[in-house]
């Protein structure tokens, strides 16, 4: 599995937690930024990590910003994308199991280390489910065929 990992200034220490947390559990990921003192415009991260994703050179994306919403966003135009803002491990769980969630969101000033980090655990190792849940899924990819 291949991890592309970014922020915006609002997100940078709980950027490191998760890059702590990739190394750790030996997953292979790019960390592209921001390397930011001063602040930078979300969606200058959220959209190349996420045209990364679509594009297939990484598995999936975690994208961090002040409250995740602006990395949502911005993700989301992506064709291909399913960018879900997660601040709890049961919608973690869900939505890998029900929307095959490809990027997961999260806001450093909304949530502690210790859960993201829990967040990410169960995100990185539930499977999606399929079933009733692809034909969802495909309706979402055909809308944006149009
Ligand atoms: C930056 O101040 C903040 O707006 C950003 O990190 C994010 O929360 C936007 O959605």
């Amino acid at each position: 599995m291949r991890v592309i990992l970014a922020s915006d200034h609002g997100g940078v220490n709980l950027r490191q937690e998760i890059a702590n947390l990739l190394k750790e559990s030996n997953i292979d990921f790019e960390d592209i930024g921001c390397d930011c003192e001063d602040s930078v415009d979300y969606p200058d991260y959220a959209i190349p990590a996420a045209e990364r994703v679509a594009s297939g050179e990484f598995d999936k994306g975690i994208l961090i910003c002040g409250t995740g919403i602006g990395m949502s966003i911005s993700a989301n135009k992506v064709k291909g994308i399913r960018a879900a803002l997660v601040h709890d491990v049961f919608s973690a769980k869900a939505t890998r199991e029900h929307n095959n969630s490809n990027m997961i969101t999260m806001g450093e000033r909304v949530i502690g280390p210790g859960l993201a980090v829990e967040i990410v655990k169960t995100w990185l190792h539930t499977e999606f489910q399929a079933g009733r849940h692809e034909n969802r899924i495909n309706k979402i990819s055909e809308y944006e065929e149009k």
